[in-house]
């Protein structure tokens, strides 16, 4: 590993990402000898005038938990260092930079590297001005050795056009190997698992095409509304927050050919093809959903045409899939939180006992909450009767790995922007890609060509998605649930 000093400058230290997500995943990577203290540093850097003890007690109240001992909180606040500036002035980065060289030269006595990294917790708006300033006052200096790395989050521009701009703006100053574009959900357990479930078990090698797949699910299902963000979310709605980066990327892992290797760029090259093989978006295959009081939220405006819910059917035209929808499913305020991925097998051809069957096979990822896989097939039930029953092969985290803590997405995610690899971040041309797809459909839905249906908090969306859900084929197994095993 590579030694010297590493400082992380977290941009828009005083915001909501910041502090919910940014700072607890470095603290928990700090707890874990991850950023050991006689190399890293940690700079805030925000416009707000306060001190370097106001940032800390800010972030404080979100480092505190009950497995993490006050003096290691205290410990780590003090790596945290605040400067104030404005995002499109050279002071503030001056400033910035003659901080971060303090500290290199503290730490690394001018031998070890000079590791940069810049962590955009920030507006869209903003990243063209900041990498600016970046670029032209606070790069590594060269004769240390080490790099500067950029770490960058969405939304990327609104559509096609838009990311491709900033994709350009940015290009410009950085070099795609040094621009992190972080999808969250590219670091959760088991998303990162796809791979290896796919590639390295002889199951699914010869079942994982249309041969054998009926359809695919890809879910994500939130109890709550946009409580406190509605300005940000009825600037983007549902297809740009959730379904065109987390469950399209996810689509990726569970679709795409095997990589020539594990090499980030190997695998990034077959996630493209996969985007680059979907099918225009069919209106008859789009359900639009807003939940009834979204209007309430007074930051959103009573007219509003977001949709807060989307079922969005994707056909991908290659030799494994043509003919298996691809259901993308998102939705807030409903009944339930989970996100899931259900792939549903076919029926058994000649089936000599569908009349007693309740459902087809399903292979289903739980990504969230409860990690689990599970194998829904029909068995004999048990007894004297021959009679058969849906059950299943159960791999839930919690009681298969007791004592296992999951690591947090961004924990994972922010620990390969320090080691340099780019395997769980999109690449420019599959963020063009994944905006291809959505692209024309967006854009009718922002001229109110396409109306949202209202749906009642707390229910499971509008009827109209899973009526559609039906028609691609999809079958609802009846009578079974599974409930997540307690220890
Ligand atoms: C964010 C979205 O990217 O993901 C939010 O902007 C959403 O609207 C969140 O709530 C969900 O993330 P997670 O990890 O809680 O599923």
């Amino acid at each position: 590993p590579e030694t010297g000093s590493l400082s992380i400058i977290v941009l828009g230290a005083s915001g909501d990402l910041a502090k919910k997500k940014t700072f607890p995943a470095l603290f928990n990577l700090y707890r874990q000898g991850f950023l050991p203290p006689d190399e890293v540093h940690i700079f805030g850097y925000a416009r707000t005038k306060i001190s370097d003890d106001d940032l800390r007690n800010r972030i404080r109240g979100y480092l505190v938990n009950d497995a993490s001992p006050l003096e290691d909180v205290s410990k780590f606040l003090q790596l945290i260092k605040y400067v104030s500036g404005s995002y499109d002035a050279a002071e503030g980065f001056q400033l910035l930079d003659k901080e971060i060289e303090k500290h290199e030269i503290s730490k690394s006595s001018r031998e070890g590297s000079s590791r940069r990294l810049f962590y955009l917790a920030l507006p869209p708006s903003v990243y063209p001005s900041v990498c600016r300033m970046i670029r032209k006052y606070c790069m590594s200096k060269s004769d240390l050795g080490g790099w500067t790395r950029i770490v960058v989050e969405k939304p990327f521009g609104k559509d096609l056009d838009s990311a491709e701009q900033l994709s350009s703006q940015i290009g410009e100053l950085f070099d795609e190997p040094q621009i992190y574009r972080i999808d969250h959900y590219l670091g959760k357990e088991l998303v990162q698992n796809l791979l290896v479930l796919r590639f390295a078990n002889r199951f699914f090698l010869p079942l994982w095409n249309r041969d054998n797949i009926d359809n695919v699910q890809i879910v994500f299902r939130e109890d709550f509304g946009t409580e406190g963000r509605g300005g940000y979310f009825d600037e983007y709605g549902i297809i740009r927050d959730i379904i065109q980066n987390h469950l399209l990327q996810v689509l990726c892992l569970v679709a795409m050919e095997k990589p020539v290797s594990l090499k980030p760029e190997h695998i990034r090259d077959e996630k493209v093809k996969v985007l680059q093989s979907v099918l225009p978006i069919k209106d008859e295959e789009v359900v639009l959903g807003q939940y009834e009081g979204y209007r309430d939220d007074p930051t959103v405006p009573d007219h509003s045409n977001t949709p807060t819910f989307a079922t969005v059917i994707l056909r991908i035209h290659n030799e494994r899939w043509e003919g298996v929808p691809f259901i993308l499913k998102a939705g807030k305020a409903l009944n339930s939180r989970k996100a899931e991925i259900r792939v549903q097998f076919k029926d058994v051809p000649g089936d000599i006992f569908k009349c007693q069957k309740q459902g087809r096979n399903e292979f289903v990822i739980r990504l969230q909450p409860s990690e689990a896989m599970y194998m829904k097939l029909t068995v004999k039930q048990p007894g004297l009767e021959m009679s058969t029953v849906q059950s299943e092969l159960d791999l839930s985290y919690r009681q298969r790995y007791q004592g296992v803590t999951i690591p947090e997405a961004y924990e994972r995610l922010i620990l390969d922007t320090i080691r340099g690899d780019q395997q769980h971040f999109v690449r420019r041309d599959e963020l063009k890609a994944a905006w291809e797809i959505f692209t024309p459909l967006l854009h009718r839905i922002d001229n109110g060509e396409m109306k949202p249906i209202p749906y009642q908090t707390g229910s499971r969306g509008p009827a109209e998605a899973d009526e559609l859900s039906a028609k691609a084929g999809y079958v609802q197994t009846h009578g079974y649930i599974w409930i997540p095993p307690t220890l």
